[in-house]
């Protein structure tokens, strides 16, 4: 069978890692989440108090980095790969507003990024892959077959964000989430290294209004059209 290598980039509460979940599932592809790989190292860092309110000791995490270990690890019960930090499975810590209000800085540390994309393109070596984040199309895959970048209004991110938070029992206010929104962006967007941007041949996807069956069914179209192709010119 003909596998496609698929890109998702986007702002922050885009809902791309939904709908890449979701599309990885039905074409029988391996989905990978590198916010999480990202947000993992944050909760480290955090853990052993490298970053804080008034600490933010960089040179201590990136001496730290051979002894992060990560994986993801499938589970049946829910239908995708769950992450693992040194072997201890982290899936629910790293989401918490805690780990995102440190995340972008931790993610603007170059070694931190070397590390991380290194370890994303062995994953992807055989292709049949779906992966997220926001350096997919521009630095990890840069020849991969399908790029979409996933943009949204800020209101509508944040509002998505706030009622996940809010299910899962965290006492936040739609403010804090508005803030956290705006200023991950921000970082995410004007850091020195993979900054992100959308790259020159994806595709771009505005989903504000657009509800998860009609994503899917749009980028599941689209994914097939592309494998169909590749079949044509093998
Ligand atoms: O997708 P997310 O919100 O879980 O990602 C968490 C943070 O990690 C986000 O603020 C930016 C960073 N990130 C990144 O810099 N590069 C990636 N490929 C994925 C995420």
């Amino acid at each position: 069978m003909c596998k496609i290598t698929i890109a998702i980039d986007g702002y922050s509460s885009t809902g791309k890692s939904t709908v890449a979940k979701h599309l990885a599932k039905d074409l029988g592809y391996v989905y990978v989440d590198t916010g999480a790989m990202y947000r993992a190292v944050t909760l480290y860092a955090l853990r052993m108090g490298y970053f804080g309110e008034s600490e933010k000791n960089v040179a201590a995490l990136v001496a730290d980095l051979p002894k992060i270990n990560l994986k993801f690890v499938f589970n049946e019960s829910v239908g995708y790969s769950e992450i693992y930090l040194n072997d201890e499975n982290v899936e629910k810590e790293i989401r918490t507003l805690q780990v995102s209000a440190y995340v972008s800085p931790v993610a603007e540390i170059q070694a931190v990024r070397v590390k991380l994309v290194e370890m994303q393109q062995e994953m992807g070596k055989e292709k049949g892959i779906v992966m997220d984040g926001r350096d997919i199309g521009t630095v990890v895959f840069p020849d991969a077959d399908m790029k979409v970048f996933m943009t949204a209004s800020t209101q509508a991110r944040a509002t998505r964000r706030y009622r996940e938070l809010l299910d899962r029992g965290e006492e936040v206010t739609y403010q804090e989430v508005l803030e956290n929104v705006e200023s991950r962006d921000y970082i995410d967007s004007n850091r020195e290294f993979s900054p992100l941007r959308k790259a020159a041949d994806a595709i771009e996807f505005d989903n504000s209004d657009l509800g998860l069956q009609d994503q899917f069914e749009r980028l599941h179209g689209y994914a097939l059209r592309l494998i169909e192709e590749r079949k044509k010119f093998k």
